[in-house]
């Protein structure tokens, strides 16, 4: 998959290195700090004027990277499309994994999100 160098750290392209991605565990604390930051003032307060992204809500786009699609063209509200495609990745990587619907064992990605199947638990 060309990572080869993950032990190397955050965004750190060293020597001989292809590309250093996040692992699974970075790129869901950078989803979950963006989250709080960008998105819980509208979907997770009393009053907010975005629903409660449950985990139905979310099995609905039936792949990860159809719920990366609509929430970079269309989220945060009030400037869609702001946030760095990286950051898009970190948030849905983080919602899946918060609300329980599944346990990413890779980074998301535009390679491996089509492949990852949203289903309910049961
Ligand atoms: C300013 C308020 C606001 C912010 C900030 C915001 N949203 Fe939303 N969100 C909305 C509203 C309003 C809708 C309904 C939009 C529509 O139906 O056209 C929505 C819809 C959604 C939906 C689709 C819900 C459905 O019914 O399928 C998702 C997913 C979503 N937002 C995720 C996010 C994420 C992730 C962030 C942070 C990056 C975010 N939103 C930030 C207000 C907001």
């Amino acid at each position: 998959m060309g990572r080869i160098c993950l032990a190397v750290g955050v965004g750190v392209v060293g020597a001989g290195c292809v590309q250093a991605g996040p692992t699974v565990e970075e790129q869901r604390a950078e989803g979950q700090a963006l989250y709080q930051a960008q998105c819980v003032g509208c979907h997770e307060v009393d009053g907010g004027i975005g629903v409660r992204l449950t985990p139905q809500l979310l099995t609905g786009y039936n792949t990860a990277q159809a719920l990366f699609n609509y929430i970079r063209f269309a989220m945060p509200y009030q400037q869609p499309g702001v946030l760095a495609e990286r950051e898009y990745w970190a948030i849905v990587a983080y919602l899946l994994d918060a609300r329980g619907v599944t346990t990413l064992t890779q980074p998301l990605d535009s390679g491996f999100a089509p492949t990852v199947v949203l289903r309910r638990s049961p």
